[in-house]
């Protein structure tokens, strides 16, 4: 009679609010999505859910979700649906079972006769039943496509979605695979370290680390931190942090403020949607529009099938041609080859051979690449499934098979066609334009031959009057490896380690000190080396550091700069013990701050190519004698292999974390706002005389800027100041002015932040100052993100963000709020964000 009465209770119970400990004979129906069990605290809860995008009849989920309903963080037979006569039962035999509206098992736990007392969603997001003392099922041992921050994972394990896979090996490369075979993404560790792992753990902190531990590991090796990483939520509130393997192939950490309904991207694995292989379904096309990547067919020979980048297939098959197949032709297309595709179907071979082979050779072959990359490389397809990636810039020429008649796709759009057709220009310009620039090209080649030729003997003589003349007349000198490595003596001086390379201490013949920079992972050509050479040592600005010159011999690149006595700024601000005593005045820090300010508004708005310096940090702002700052590495980004994972998600964001913009390390479009962004973070480390991302107690285990936002709405300026400059009288007008703007450039919304010209007019005083917000928006819903975020201005400026590959991850289907994030930037909208920071 009791029990009877406490089941009916219970079952009340659902109805209304949700319980915390549930019992067998207990159901929740797909019908009644308000009906849930929650966690103690009504973090989490399990409840059915409509299917998104919708199906037509609907069709439901049994997920955990968080508080706000997302993100969902498992689901019941991971993502197997259910009509609405579906239920998810508590079985009184003590299993869990969701079952569809005609009865049939969708899935089960197999908890049956274990002796199940009970089942409960805890409040770190994980599902148990127990037997009244120990948990016989846990769903965090049953892994869907989400880590949650308490989750281990281990070797073995793996997250699935559709058809894509991600685990662990034993050495603690991490890999995704499609079809549990093609290996089309990895991240190993830094050798050094993955030598005696015996079981590592990946694991996701919940202040948004990505890392590996292991027995012989004295510390975890960070893998990845989330571009949010240890900031706390808006006014306090939780953010879940949660690795998920989406199912458009791309691995990303999501945060979800407690109660918001939108995850935000902080991280992605793949940069470029395009590469992840099969995103567009076989024989689908993975472009860019604008920044979004759409899918398409090679041609219309094909037909999109339909549903979301279910790829294309061919509207007469092969087999109704046989013998008379043809080669379609695709331009700057690649077919993605990955292992373990590459070795034995990759030949040296031709491009008409590439095409001519796969037509009439032997055995099986449906499409083929030729790369022009200088490789000489062919890649067969021998397998029905071809994955695609066009782009202008893809240096590949791609063959499918296909039965006559071709039928090639259309130009781009009728809009665009237009549009050329009103700016066509005379042909005889063209010729008179395409001349004049081979003529350029011939006569810089020519001075850099000259220069090449002359310097042996110049060197030769130690005419140093004449090096000096060149030197001051502003062009390149070329240097020899040999000469380098004369004047460095066998590079024996290390001035320091940036993220490009080693910096050596050199003299040249003529006594002039240089600093010698040794790039490494250079990956661009001898042509474009030298181009972006000539555009660095364009540059003339008081606040820059000087490109004196250059050597580019075999694999060998090496830039020779002027060099700083006083080094670079971060040894001031923040000394290491046996060096206490060196320290700058405010005075001083002032006028670093805005010569910095000063240095990068050139590079941004007043040089003739301009640049997006994309590493701004303390390391990089060299001192000079009289502590005038000079900014250093800028025009190198754009030389770094761009699809150089390791590169970004291992060097840059390791190395300099704390000062990438957010947009940055999610992997999403980067301007020149993105340098505003790092500016700002290097101009508070100027103020305070501390790194913007430590956490101490101090700071109540908030990040140094999250922290100093909060004190700066106390009121509390000395607070953020260095305690070095406390005792001494100082202007603090201007001091708050710098905090001021230190804010409003470390919007989390590129947009809110104002361009470097107004940063050095309000930090001078000749601007207002408005109060700025929380760096960090509080982004409820979609909507928020999407209005702020109006464009991402000076596409023209930018060298890297301009270029029409730029990676972009957004992805189209999973979260409403990423796609808006990713639509909202429209690079013809520059002059709009522009006039929108006049108002600052
Ligand atoms: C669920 O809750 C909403 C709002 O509280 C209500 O409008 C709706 O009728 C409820 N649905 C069911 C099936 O109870
Ligand atoms: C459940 O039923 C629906 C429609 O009745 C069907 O579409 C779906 O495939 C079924 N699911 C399973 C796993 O059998
Ligand atoms: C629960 O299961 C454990 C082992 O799985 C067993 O040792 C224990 O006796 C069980 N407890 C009850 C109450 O059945
Ligand atoms: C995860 O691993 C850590 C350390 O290896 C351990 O302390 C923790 O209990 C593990 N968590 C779970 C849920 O197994
Ligand atoms: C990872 O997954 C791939 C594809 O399913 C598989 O071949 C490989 O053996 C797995 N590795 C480990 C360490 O489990
Ligand atoms: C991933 O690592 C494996 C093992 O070293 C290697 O064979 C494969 O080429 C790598 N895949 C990619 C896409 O780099
Ligand atoms: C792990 O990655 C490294 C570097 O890519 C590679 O050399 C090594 O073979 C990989 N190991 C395994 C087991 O995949
Ligand atoms: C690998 O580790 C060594 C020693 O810890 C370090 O010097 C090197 O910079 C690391 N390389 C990368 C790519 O992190
Ligand atoms: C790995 O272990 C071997 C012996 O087991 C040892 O010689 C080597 O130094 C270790 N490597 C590292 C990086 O600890
Ligand atoms: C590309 O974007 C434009 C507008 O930005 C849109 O009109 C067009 O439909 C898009 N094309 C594709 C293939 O999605
Ligand atoms: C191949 O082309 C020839 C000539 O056009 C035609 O006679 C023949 O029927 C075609 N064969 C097939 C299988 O379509
Ligand atoms: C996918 O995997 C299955 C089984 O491993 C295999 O038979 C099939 O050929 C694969 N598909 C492709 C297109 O590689």
């Amino acid at each position: 009679m009791y029990l009877n009465f406490h089941f009916l209770f219970s079952t009340l119970l659902i109805f209304t609010t949700g319980v915390t400990a549930v019992n067998p004979g207990t159901t929740l129906s797909a019908s009644n999505t308000n009906q849930s069990w929650s966690s103690p605290s009504s973090l989490f809860s399990l409840r059915f859910l409509p299917v998104d995008p919708p199906t037509s009849p609907p069709t439901f989920l049994a997920a955990i979700v968080y508080s706000g309903g997302a993100p969902i963080v498992w689901t019941a037979g991971n993502s197997l649906p259910v009509d609405s006569g579906g239920s998810l039962q508590f079985l009184t035999s003590g299993s869990l079972r969701l079952v569809n509206g005609s009865g049939t098992t969708v899935w089960d736990s197999g908890t049956a006769n274990l002796n199940a007392k009970s089942a409960t969603v805890d409040d770190s997001g994980r599902l148990v039943i127990s037997n009244g003392t120990n948990d016989i099922w846990s769903s965090f041992d049953h892994l869907t496509d989400t880590l949650l921050p308490s989750q281990n994972f281990s070797v073995g394990k793996v997250l699935k979605s559709g058809s894509y896979s991600f685990n662990l090996s034993n050495v603690g490369n991490l890999s995704l695979f499609w079809n549990d075979s093609v290996n089309f993404w990895n991240q190993s560790l830094n050798s050094t370290v993955n030598q005696n792992l015996t079981s590592p753990v990946l694991s996701l902190t919940s202040i948004g680390i990505l890392q590996l531990s292991d027995v012989n590991l004295s510390i975890p090796v960070v893998i990845a931190y989330s571009s949010d990483y240890a900031d706390a939520g808006s006014g306090g509130s939780d953010v879940l942090r949660v690795l998920k393997l989406d199912s458009d192939g791309n691995l990303r950490i999501y945060s979800t403020s407690r109660g918001s309904s939108n995850p935000i991207v902080r991280w992605a694995a793949v940069q470029d949607q395009c590469q992840v292989y099969a995103y567009c379904g076989n024989y689908g096309i993975c472009s860019y529009n604008n920044t979004n990547p759409v899918c398409g067919c090679p041609s219309k020979n094909f037909e999109m099938v339909s549903g979301v980048r279910q790829g294309c297939r061919r509207k007469v098959s092969l087999g109704d041609c046989r013998g008379n197949e043809t080669m379609l032709s695709l331009d700057h297309t690649q077919l993605l080859t990955y292992p373990p595709d590459t070795e034995s179907q990759t030949f040296f071979m031709g491009i008409s051979a590439c095409r001519g082979n796969c037509l009439s050779g032997s055995g099986a072959c449906f499409a083929s690449t030729s790369m022009s990359d200088g490789t000489g490389l062919c890649y067969i397809k021998s397998v029905d499934f071809v994955s695609g990636y066009n782009s202008p810039t893809l240096p590949s020429t791609s063959y499918v098979k296909v039965c006559p008649p071709l039928d090639p796709n259309p130009p781009p759009s009728l809009g665009e066609t237009a549009r050329e057709k009103s700016s066509r220009v005379p042909a005889w310009v063209v010729v008179a334009v395409v001349l004049g620039t081979l003529l350029g090209v011939v006569a810089i080649e020519g001075c850099f031959w000259f220069w090449c030729c002359r310097k042996t003997a110049r060197f030769g003589v130690l005419s140093a009057q004449y090096a000096l003349l060149e030197y001051a007349s502003g062009a390149p000198v070329q240097f020899t490896y040999k000469e380098l490595q004369r004047a460095t003596k066998g590079f024996k001086e290390k001035l320091g380690a940036g993220g490009f390379g080693a910096v050596y201490r050199g003299v040249l013949v003529n006594k002039t000190v240089v600093a010698v920079k040794q790039l490494e992972g250079i990956e661009q050509g001898e042509k474009q080396f030298r181009m972006e050479v000539a555009t660095i040592s364009s540059t003339h600005h008081l606040n820059l550091v000087r490109l004196i010159g250059f050597c580019s011999e075999g694999r060998h690149r090496l830039l020779v700069y002027e060099f700083m006595k006083n080094s670079s700024l971060d040894n001031f601000l923040f000394p290491k013990e046996e060096q206490s005593g060196k320290q700058l005045n405010w005075e001083y820090r002032f006028n670093i701050a805005l010569g910095t300010a000063r240095g990068i508004t050139y590079l941004h708005e007043e040089c003739r190519d301009c640049i997006v310096h994309c590493d701004i940090k303390p390391e990089n702002i060299l001192l000079d004698d009289n502590y005038v700052a000079k900014v250093s590495d800028f025009g190198l980004a754009k030389l770094v292999n761009p699809k150089d994972h390791r590169h970004r998600t291992l060097t840059s964001v390791r190395g300099t974390r704390g000062y990438l913009a957010p947009e940055w390390i999610a992997n999403l479009r980067v301007t020149s706002k993105s340098d505003v962004y790092s500016y700002g973070m290097v101009l508070l480390e100027i103020v305070s005389g501390r790194r913007n991302f430590d956490v101490s107690d101090e700071t109540n285990r908030k990040k140094f800027s999250i922290w100093a936002y909060e004190e700066f709405e106390k009121g509390n300026i000395k607070g953020i100041l260095d305690k070095r400059l406390a005792d001494i009288v100082i202007d603090m007008e201007q001091v708050t002015r710098a905090i001021k703007v230190c804010f409003w450039c470390i919007q989390e919304q590129p947009s809110q932040r104002p361009v470097m010209s107004k940063v050095v007019q309000m930090l001078e005083g000749v601007k207002e100052i408005d109060k700025p917000p929380p760096p960090k928006l509080v982004v409820e819903g979609p909507v928020s993100g999407t209005s702020t975020y109006i464009s991402s201005n000076v596409s023209a400026f930018s060298t890297i963000g301009a270029s029409p590959n730029v990676p972009s991850s957004s992805s189209s289907i999973q979260t409403s709020g990423v796609s808006n994030f990713a639509l909202g930037r429209n690079p013809e909208k520059a002059t709009s964000s522009l006039l929108q920071s006049e108002d600052l």
